[in-house]
C-alpha cells in the first residue's frame, strides 16, 4: 500500500477513478511521490480490439485527470499540471501537483459533486427535450477545453451517423474476437471492474441507436422518439489530443449531469477505421470525432465499481 498523508491528494485521486473507460478497462496508474501524482497509461489494461492504439484509454486517463484538477480546485489549491512531462516516456500521459491556494468557483463545486453522481445511462431516457440553454452550455463545457462538440440534430446528422452507429455495431457484433472481448469484461469481470449487469441497457425496438449490448438479457425496449446524440470533436489527433479530447468529455459529461441529466456512449463507428473515416468526413472532414454520446433525461440509476485507490497507486522512484 503506498500511503499518502495528503488530503488534497486522496481527494484527487478518489476522483481520478470515477472516470467513464472503454469496458470499464480503468487503464490508469498513478505514481506518487510525496504530492506529485503521476498519471500513467496502463497498457495492459487497452482494449485490444476495440481499441488496439489506445485511443479510448487515452480519452478515459484525460477524464481521470480532469476529476483530478476538479477535486484539486476544490479543496482550495490551484492545480498545477504538466501534459507529457517525459518526451521518453509516453505512458507518462501528465504530472499533477496542488499549486497556490485558490477559492473554488461554484462552477467548481457544481462540477465536483457531479463526479460520484455521473454514470453511464444505457436505458431509455424520457421523451423530455433538452432546453437550448443547456443545448449550449454542452457545447461551451466543450469549447472550454478546446474542443468541439457538434449536435446532430442541429446539423441535420442524426439520420446519416445513426446509420453509421448501426453499421458498426453490425460489423462488431460479427466479429468474434470483439464478443470474446466483451464477454471478458461484462458480468463484471473481476468484481471492481468490467460492466457489471444492473449497467447494461435494454435492446432498442426500431434500433435506431444500437446500445452496446453488455448484459445477457434479449430485452427489448422503447428509446425516446428524438435523441439528442453528440459527437465530440478536437482540431488535431494525436496522444495528446486524445487526453484533451477525455478532459473535455468528462466536463461535458459532469455539466450534463449537473444539469439532471444522463449520458451513454456509443463508440462502435469510433472503434472501426473505416466507419471512423466516414463519420469524420460527415462533419465536414477537418476535426477529429473522439467520442459519441446521446444525452438526455434518464431515470436514476447506480454507479458501478471501481478498483481501489490502493490497486492503482505505487510509489514513484525520484532519482529516474
Ligand atoms: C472512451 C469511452 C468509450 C465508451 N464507449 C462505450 C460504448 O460504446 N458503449 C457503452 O455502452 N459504453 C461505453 N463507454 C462507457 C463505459 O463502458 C463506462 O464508462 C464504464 O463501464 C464505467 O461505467 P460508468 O460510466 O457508469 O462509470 C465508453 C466509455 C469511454 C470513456
Amino acid at each position: 500500500m503506498v500511503a499518502t498523508r495528503s488530503p488534497v491528494i486522496k481527494a484527487a485521486l478518489e476522483a481520478a477513478v470515477r472516470a467513464p473507460s472503454p469496458h470499464n478497462s480503468q487503464p490508469w496508474i498513478f505514481e506518487l511521490a510525496q504530492d506529485v501524482v503521476d498519471l500513467v497509461l496502463d497498457e495492459e489494461r487497452i482494449l485490444e480490439v476495440c481499441d488496439p492504439d489506445g485511443r479510448e484509454a487515452r480519452l478515459a486517463c484525460g477524464a481521470a485527470l480532469f476529476n483530478m484538477e476538479l477535486a484539486i480546485a476544490a479543496a482550495g489549491r490551484v492545480a498545477d499540471v504538466e501534459l507529457a512531462p517525459e518526451r521518453d516516456r509516453p505512458s507518462l500521459l501528465a504530472r499533477v501537483k496542488p499549486g497556490p491556494r485558490h477559492r473554488p468557483s461554484p462552477a467548481e463545486r457544481r462540477l465536483v459533486a457531479a463526479v460520484p453522481r455521473r454514470f453511464s445511462n444505457r436505458r431509455p431516457f424520457t421523451e423530455q427535450a433538452v432546453p437550448p440553454a443547456v443545448r449550449s452550455a454542452m457545447v461551451q463545457a466543450a469549447h472550454e477545453e478546446g474542443a468541439g462538440l457538434v449536435l446532430l440534430d442541429e446539423h441535420g446528422l442524426l439520420e446519416p451517423v445513426a446509420g453509421l452507429i448501426r453499421r458498426a455495431d453490425h460489423i462488431q457484433n460479427q466479429d468474434e474476437a470483439f464478443r470474446a472481448e466483451l464477454r471478458v469484461w461484462a458480468k463484471g469481470h473481476g468484481g471492481d471492474d468490467g460492466v457489471p449487469d444492473f449497467a447494461g441497457g435494454p435492446r432498442s425496438a426500431g434500433g435506431l441507436l444500437p446500445v452496446r449490448h453488455f448484459i445477457g438479457s434479449e430485452e427489448t425496449r422503447v428509446f425516446e422518439r428524438d435523441p439528442l446524440v453528440a459527437v465530440l470533436t478536437t482540431p488535431s489527433d494525436g496522444s495528446l489530443s486524445q487526453v484533451r479530447a477525455g478532459r473535455a468529455m468528462q466536463r461535458v459529461l459532469l455539466a450534463a449531469t449537473g444539469a439532471g441529466m444522463s449520458a451513454s456512449f456509443y463508440s462502435q463507428p469510433m472503434e472501426i477505421p473505416s466507419t471512423r473515416g466516414e463519420l469524420r468526413a460527415l462533419l465536414g472532414g477537418a476535426d477529429h470525432p473522439q467520442t459519441v454520446f446521446r444525452l438526455g433525461y434518464g431515470y436514476p440509476g447506480v454507479p458501478t465499481p471501481r478498483r481501489s485507490i490502493d490497486a492503482v497507486v505505487r510509489e514513484r522512484r525520484v532519482s529516474r
